[in-house]
């Protein structure tokens, strides 16, 4: 057995990681001072290990599906190499403002595409192979967000499913009326059985499941 990921733990990891860029510190303030569900926002650990990721992979093209405020798309911008692109979709027009605030003033802002609708109508018109995709909108529809994505995920390219333990709750019988945690419980079995892909759950955070296309 390891550590329990305490608040103390994490407040270590992020006191021994080089700090937020200035840009993303503005974000995530903003995010959590005005914006519903702060909690959504990757943060500063998640964001590193994301821009690090794609840095590693040099990825062409990057799809992420749930923008939320922009963090985790400037994270994926960020490692993109030259020529790199990000495209990225979000369902709730009123968080338009705040994320085009931000990739305004982001340098490298050319790379990134805004898809502001639901990912499920968008992802059917993006006519590109992606080498990457981070997912990480609504839980109910991962299964669907999986199979819409993964005939455009490249072979030996790598899918990125946020939130999988959803706080421990996978462990356990979900109450009644929550319908997250089953559809999450069955995604994870969905993927482990899944033959066209390799995968492993990363206990970072909240649980990032790894999906490597074969
Ligand atoms: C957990 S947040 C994303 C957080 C963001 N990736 C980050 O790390 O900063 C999930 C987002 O997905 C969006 N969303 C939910 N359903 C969606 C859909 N069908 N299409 C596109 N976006 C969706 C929500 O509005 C919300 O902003």
């Amino acid at each position: 057995m390891h550590a329990e990921i305490t608040q103390e733990i994490e407040e270590y990891c992020e006191a021994h990681s080089t700090p937020e860029p200035e840009l993303l510190y503005r974000l995530n303030r903003e995010t959590n001072l005005k914006v519903m569900n702060p909690r959504m926002l990757s943060g500063h650990i998640q964001g590193m290990f994301l821009t690090n990721l794609v840095k590693m992979m040099q990825p062409k093209a990057v799809l992420e599906i749930g923008t939320y405020t922009g963090y985790s798309a400037i994270c994926l911008a960020e490692g993109l190499p030259e020529g790199g692109t990000l495209d990225t979709i979000e369902v709730d027009v009123e968080l338009e403002d705040i994320i085009r605030k931000y990739f305004s003033q982001y340098p490298k802002k050319e790379k990134i595409t805004l898809h502001i609708g639901d990912a499920l109508v968008v992802i059917p018109t993006l006519d590109k192979t992606y080498d990457l995709i981070f997912m990480d909108a609504d839980k109910e529809e991962y299964i669907r967000y999986y199979e819409l994505v993964l005939p455009k995920l490249r072979r030996g390219g790598y899918l990125l499913a946020d939130n999988v333990l959803w706080s421990g709750k996978v462990l356990n019988e979900p109450k009644s009326g929550d319908k997250d945690t089953p559809a999450l419980q069955y995604f994870n079995d969905y993927v482990l059985q899944d033959e066209r892909v390799r995968n492993f759950l990363l206990p970072l955070r909240d649980g990032i499941m790894v999906i490597e296309k074969l």
